[in-house]
């Protein structure tokens, strides 16, 4: 008999397909009434989960699935997830880590040089028919070839990060991670230093780091009056990294220059949030990984995953608990 199966997210249709084929599976959508009996019912047999979810993914979540065997989501990141109580109900979790790396870093590089440049606002100023004369210096960007990059979190993303600056921008990098990377020190030339430090020396610097405990909140007030006025910071992580409220005052009283944020506390961010008050900030909603072949490549990540966790073969490379057994 087919094991039961919900798909919480919007996947590309010769996926779905994949998992009709093998799944009883049922589909929730915008539409889903979270209230109803069926989305109940769906949810207390299903013994796989597969797509986004915004609820957070704990005990309370769990008991409304007491058959649940593994879930995989589509994205990277999985702080979304109550380890301990996976654990302690024995469900699988799996991510799509490898195929979007470099399309996040495409993006962290886009919103590192559309802020050194003021692309957006610049743009925006032809719209709005205000060029009238030739540029003066209060439009004026910043450099970023040979400049210094701090990278927070040398994973994947932040390897494909130091790749861009050291072969294309001929940047200086220095970087902050809990292990020390010498392979990456010795390709790109980069130096691990303490999280002040670099916070200090840098003149970009981007936070590629998971949410965790640890780096929550990360950024503070005080962390940020340690970097340059000229600064410009980048975040393709996750918000809860920043205090945002501090942030928001650290560029309105221009002691950092500028910022670039694809990812904020609350998603979406609130229309009435104050960084919109800013210009410079530049921001993008949550599109590290959205492009036609990544997300088409992390839906079918995703659908391998579950289709092998439900096998009861072990997962392999994206299994994020293998202490689950
Ligand atoms: C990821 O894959 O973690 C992206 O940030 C989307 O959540």
């Amino acid at each position: 008999m087919k094991k039961n199966v919900v798909l919480f997210s919007k996947i590309p249709a010769d996926q779905q397909t994949r998992l009709e084929q093998a799944f009883n599976l049922t589909v929730f959508d915008d539409n889903t009434d979270y209230n109803s009996t069926s989305y109940t019912n769906a949810l207390a047999n299903a013994e796989g989960m597969i797509g986004n979810i915004s609820t957070r993914i704990d005990d309370n979540f769990l008991a409304k699935m007491p058959k649940l065997k593994a879930a995989a989501t589509i994205s990277v990141g999985f702080d979304n997830y109550d380890l301990n109580a996976l654990k302690k109900h024995g469900i699988r979790l799996m991510n799509t880590p490898k195929v979007l790396t470099e399309s996040t870093a495409d993006l962290i590089f886009t919103l590192m040089m559309a802020t050194a440049r003021r692309t957006v606002e610049l743009s925006n100023l032809i719209h709005n028919g205000k060029w009238k004369k030739g540029i003066t210096p209060e439009y004026y960007g910043t450099d970023i070839y040979g400049k210094t990059i701090g990278i927070l979190g040398m994973g994947r993303i932040g390897q494909a990060i130091a790749k861009r600056a050291h072969c294309g921008f001929d940047m200086n990098i220095i970087y902050y991670n809990r292990s020390a990377r010498h392979d990456i020190e010795q390709t790109y030339n980069a130096k691990r230093l303490e999280l002040d430090n670099v916070l200090r020396q840098a003149d970009f610097i981007v936070i590629i780091l998971p949410l965790t405990e640890e780096t929550t909140k990360l950024i503070t007030k005080e962390k940020l009056a340690l970097m340059k006025p000229s600064a410009i910071l980048i975040n393709g992580a996750r918000g809860k990294i920043i205090d945002q409220q501090a942030l928001f005052e650290a560029l309105k009283n221009k002691t950092i220059k500028a910022a670039g944020l694809d990812v904020f506390e609350i998603e979406p961010l609130p229309t009435n949030s104050p960084l919109l008050e800013l210009d410079n900030v530049l921001l993008s909603p949550h599109v590290g990984s959205a492009t036609v072949e990544t997300r088409y490549a992390m839906a079918k990540c995703a659908v391998d995953n579950i289709i092998t966790a439900l096998k009861d073969e072990k997962p392999t490379e994206n299994w994020v608990n293998p202490e689950v057994g």
